[in-house]
């Protein structure tokens, strides 16, 4: 029994051992050691080998932006987020990618910094992605960058869009068709259309990708779209917070 007891201190003292000598050799290759994760770009047109020097997505009326802010929204959480930040709101360990500004000047260094990464005493504290990832992700990453709402862009209207989540959440709950609420629903889109056209980016582009602006798009009255627009607002709210 003893020495049975003795044994499982010994495993345990050396396991403690070997996370505290991982955990003090990991930060010198502060994250830049985890492979690139490859985005899956299908829906945006191919680009050609050429690098662009210009985000060819940043217009809103561009038939791809949207889909370039989806991909660029997967691509960034995968790859850039463990460092920037969730949704581009960084913690300090790496700038705030939401303001860099949308013009050729912020493409131009977007761009040197993707292809090239960054190191410093020869310790890379940020890999490259431009040969793994490619241009197509690039600039759908970029586009979702630049269209995050600047900080506390939509404060004045939480507790509203609160109000409307819940009122959908109740017609989604009384299980009846969503036509049965057709009225109720053009008025809240409306609503919610009118704050989202308040909201600015932080990167200065013409428009932002906002919980509010997502939710007129869910809320389409088909089957399931009061549920999924109560939950796209409350995990949007709770993001801004
Ligand atoms: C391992 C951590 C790490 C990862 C992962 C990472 N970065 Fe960075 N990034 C940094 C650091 C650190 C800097 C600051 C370097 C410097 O001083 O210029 C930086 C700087 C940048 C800059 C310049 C910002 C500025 O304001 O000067 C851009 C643009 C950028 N990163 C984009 C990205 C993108 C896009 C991704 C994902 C595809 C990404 N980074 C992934 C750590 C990271």
């Amino acid at each position: 029994m003893f020495s049975r007891k003795l044994v499982l201190g010994t495993i345990a003292a050396g396991a403690a051992l070997s996370i505290f000598v991982t955990s003090q050799v990991r930060p010198v290759n502060a994250h830049g050691d985890v492979a690139p994760q490859a985005v899956d770009t299908a829906g945006l047109p191919q680009l050609g080998e050429e690098w662009l020097a210009e985000n060819p997505w940043r217009d809103p009326s561009s038939e791809y932006w949207a889909i370039a802010v989806d991909i660029g929204a997967s691509g960034y959480n995968q790859n850039c987020a463990r460092c920037h930040g969730l949704e581009g709101i960084s913690g300090g360990l790496a700038p705030d990618l939401r303001y860099l500004e949308a013009d050729d000047y912020g493409d131009e260094w977007y761009l040197e910094r993707y292809q090239n990464g960054y190191t410093q005493n020869g310790i890379t504290k940020m890999p490259a992605f431009g040969e793994l990832l490619g241009q197509e992700a690039a600039w759908a990453i970029r586009t979702y960058l630049e269209t995050r709402p600047d900080d506390g862009a939509l404060d004045d209207h939480a507790n509203r869009l609160k109000e409307i989540r819940d009122k959908i959440k109740e017609m989604s709950d009384a299980g009846k068709s969503p036509a049965e609420f057709a009225a109720d629903i053009d008025a809240f889109k409306a609503e919610m259309a009118e704050i989202a056209a308040t909201v600015e980016t932080g990167s200065g582009a013409p428009k932002a990708d906002s919980v509010a602006a997502r939710a007129v798009i869910m809320l389409d009255g088909s089957d399931g779209s009061l549920k999924n627009t109560a939950e796209v607002l409350t995990i949007g709210l709770s993001a801004a917070e």
